[in-house]
């Protein structure tokens, strides 16, 4: 190891400035903290769930510049200039409350620990669809949300509820098209 890296310390912080939930923020991060604790610790959006923390149960899931990623695969630093958005944005916004809805009718939730990444998951894929005019089929829903794990419901009922979320908003895009 070189001496300069020997010297360097781990635990130094670094000044960082982004977009939380369309408001700018700035924050001193450590260099080895993640962006999940970043969120959860200093800004208090418990929404980002922490489970296994490397990558795995997508329950820390959250858009960075639109793109759902992992906030325990990203460091806090890395997020300096980006745009970051959680399921409390999400929802604050307004932008997922039809699929929220879903959910509650269909139930796709017990103990809710898995449901803001599979929110923030879908809220990607819904996004994509309306880019590209069209539907997912069940199978690519079941695609999109093959990194997200839920240990209580099974999965029909959360396909079910991101499926009538994407009919109901397409079938509004053709109402206003004609
Ligand atoms: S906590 Fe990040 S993927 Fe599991
Ligand atoms: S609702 Fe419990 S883990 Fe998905």
């Amino acid at each position: 190891m070189s001496e300069n890296r020997a010297s360097e310390n781990p635990d130094r912080e670094h000044a960082v400035a982004f977009t939380l939930n369309g408001e700018a923020v700035r924050a001193r991060v450590p260099a080895r903290m993640h962006l999940g604790d970043l969120l959860r610790g200093a800004f208090g959006l418990t929404g980002v769930h922490l489970g296994c923390e490397h990558g795995v149960c997508g329950a820390c899931t959250i858009l960075v510049d639109g793109r759902a990623v992992r906030a325990c695969l990203m460091l806090g630093v890395q997020a300096d200039g980006t745009r970051v958005e959680t399921v409390e944005g999400l929802t604050e916004s307004g932008r997922i409350r039809d699929l929220q809805d879903a959910f509650h009718t269909r139930n796709a939730l017990q103990c809710g620990y898995c449901t803001p990444g599979m929110l923030v998951t879908a809220a990607e894929l819904l996004a994509e669809g309306e880019e590209a005019g069209d539907v997912p089929s069940r199978d690519v829903i079941r695609a999109a949300i093959s990194g997200n794990y839920c240990r209580c419901t099974g999965y029909h009922a959360i396909v079910d509820a991101v499926a009538v979320t994407a009919q109901a908003r397409h079938a509004a895009r053709r109402e206003v098209a004609e």
